[in-house]
């Protein structure tokens, strides 16, 4: 039986921030609000294309697991804020690679793609079909955002992970998944007036709305990543005291505070980056995996579960068994051009178009 080793990790962060002070400037909210009901203290803003994310990540974890990119399989990468519907996000970071020997596929199940991609991945290593696959997650949500809506706004940033997984005969990597959609609840989180069931031809077409039941969501995420973190644990007969650390998705706070407290987990152990950079999307459980490993708080041969759960409603929990190594092999210099902007003159225009369009449909 083959194995899907976690060789290399990398994450990338656009450097303009966000704050919840910067929002209040044309926003009916405040930091107070928004940090006691999400943890969220700041966010970050892309300046570029999600491409040029995906590919710095991409870059680092290569080079954490010393591997050229012309050995890479398979890239599967999980986001649904892609550049372009056609070619896929996937090809372009393969072709800005080098990767000319990999299949490459984006995966859109929300918050849950790098997830749900690293468990295709995994399975397709362990198959034998596939040898050395890199797993990106990652989100340009702040293109998408209709700042008009304080509800939604406030919770998301831009930001990108990826890992490499490699065949291996020990039994590390993810070691137990569990992936499943709670569809009756598909509209629960809905970005509308984008995608070929919107007619072209209205004047809403591209003013981007959401549809967002907030606290159906938070209930519908506690349990069902609960129930996901059981299962995967009964699969390997490990009950959570034998778990060494949670790298859950970073959605809210208090939604981590609840996980812990239903699967009976100390507050400690559970990884939370979420007031640095809101909730971004398939990208907060590999941003957050290689911030864990940089803070040393993964340890050789320890287990790591990760939960997520996101639009479709997706969700899912993995069980990482960690390997001996916990150090990258080597770095990349690799980074987005830089940022001769503040975060909010990045989203003024489009902060005014929402404004003007109010005005239009008032
Ligand atoms: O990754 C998966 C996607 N993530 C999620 O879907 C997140 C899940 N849900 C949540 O995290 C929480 O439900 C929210 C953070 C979205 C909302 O927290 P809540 O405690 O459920 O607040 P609420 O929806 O009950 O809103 C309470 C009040 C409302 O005012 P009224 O009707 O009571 O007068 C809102 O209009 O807070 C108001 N409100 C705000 N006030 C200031 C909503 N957004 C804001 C805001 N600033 N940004």
């Amino acid at each position: 039986m083959k194995h899907a080793e976690i060789t290399g990790w990398g994450k990338c962060l656009p450097p303009a921030i966000l704050s919840n002070a910067d929002l209040a400037t044309f926003m009916d909210t405040s930091d107070e609000w928004i940090a006691s009901r999400t943890g969220i203290r700041e966010r970050r803003v892309c300046h570029c294309n999600f491409s040029d994310m995906a590919l710095v990540s991409a870059k680092r974890a290569l080079a954490a697991a010393d591997l050229d990119p012309s050995e890479l399989d398979l890239i599967l990468l999980g986001s649904l804020t892609n550049d372009s519907l056609c070619p896929n996000t996937a090809s372009l970071v393969a072709d800005a690679l080098g990767a000319r020997n990999a299949a490459a596929i984006d995966i859109n199940s929300a918050c849950t793609g790098f997830l749900y991609g690293l468990h295709i991945g995994t399975n397709l290593i362990r198959t034998g079909a596939h040898k050395k696959v890199l797993v990106i997650g990652g989100e340009f949500i702040s293109h998408y955002m209709n700042w008009s809506r304080r509800d939604v706004a406030v919770l998301f940033g831009d930001a990108c992970g990826a890992v490499v997984i490699e065949e291996s005969d020990e039994e590390t990597g993810l070691v137990a998944a569990s992936i499943g959609c709670e569809s009756d609840a598909k509209y629960a989180i809905q970005i509308t007036n984008l995608g070929s069931a919107y007619s072209r031809m209205t004047d809403d077409f591209l003013y981007i709305n959401w549809n967002f039941e907030g606290q159906e969501v938070f209930k519908r995420a506690v349990r069902a990543m609960a129930q996901a973190c059981e299962e995967v644990l009964e699969q390997k007969g490990l009950s959570i005291s034998d778990v060494n650390l949670v790298v859950p998705h970073q959605a809210n706070k208090r939604i981590l505070d609840a996980l812990a407290k239903k699967v009976g987990l100390d507050e400690d152990k559970v990884f939370i980056n979420v007031h640095k950079y809101g909730n971004t999307s398939a990208g907060t459980i590999p941003v957050a995996l290689t911030e864990a490993l940089e803070e040393g708080k993964i340890e050789p041969g320890g287990h790591v579960l990760m939960a997520s759960f996101g639009a479709g409603l997706t969700w899912g929990a993995g069980l990482i068994k960690w390997s001996d190594r916990i150090t990258p092999l080597t770095q990349s210099d690799a980074d987005l051009p830089p940022c001769n902007k503040t975060a909010l003159e990045l989203i003024e225009a489009q902060i005014k178009r929402y404004e003007e369009r109010a005005k239009v449909t008032a």
